[in-house]
């Protein structure tokens, strides 16, 4: 049996449940993430889709993407693009890069949060992270069922999620203890678009 629930065992299976839970603006959520991108260089973290590694390609800005899903990485690495195949938690440091993003996926990390944020701030001066501040099973309809369908990532069931208020709370303590700025650029759909400098 796959380590992964089915929505991430398809590219065009994981557009359409993106695109259900993001009322049609699945690719339009990345445009925030876009604009912010700075320097020559970006490295990706749990990167799932490719529109990232497009958009730098397009603008010839080299770009690394890490994910520890085979059907992902094999896609990515189909296109031409450079991955890695690994689980981040294992991994001690991340390529260093002019800027590093992680979106939609912060989440999965919410026990180790502390050990993946040190890692960051180690990997580039620049960091973007788009990550959901709710959670759609509770909302009614096609939207609530959908986003029901528990992801499992690695074997393990992935129910957390982020509020406005855990996500400020938790920016807020590792600003403090590890030092770095953070500033909620926008909200786009269900997401906050969030950079930090350091
Ligand atoms: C919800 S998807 C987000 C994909 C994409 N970044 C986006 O915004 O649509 C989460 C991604 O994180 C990857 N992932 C989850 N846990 C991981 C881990 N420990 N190490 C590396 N990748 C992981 C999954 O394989 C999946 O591609």
């Amino acid at each position: 049996m796959s380590k992964n629930s089915l929505i991430y065992s398809n590219i065009f299976f994981y557009r359409s449940v993106m695109n259900i839970l993001y009322k049609g603006n699945y690719r339009r959520r990345f445009d925030g993430i876009f604009k912010l991108i700075s320097g020559k260089s970006v490295t990706e973290l749990c990167f799932g889709d490719t529109l990232v590694a497009d958009y730098c390609k397009q603008h010839k800005i080299d770009w690394k993407g890490i994910d520890s899903n085979e059907t992902f990485i094999s896609r990515a690495n189909k296109k031409g693009y450079k991955t890695e195949l690994n689980d981040i938690n294992a991994l001690i440091y991340f390529p260093k890069a002019d800027t590093c993003i992680i979106s939609g996926s912060l989440y999965h990390f919410h026990k180790n949060i502390e050990n993946l944020f040190s890692k960051l701030l180690e990997c580039a001066p620049v960091i973007i992270i788009s990550e959901p501040i709710s959670n759609l099973s509770n909302h009614k309809g096609i939207i609530g069922k959908t986003a029901a369908i528990s992801a499992t990532v690695n074997g393990q069931k992935q129910n957390f999620r982020f509020t406005k208020e855990s996500l400020l709370e938790t920016l807020s303590n590792l600003s403090a203890k590890l030092n770095f700025n953070f500033k909620v650029v926008e909200q786009f759909e269900k997401d906050w678009i969030i950079l930090i400098n350091r």
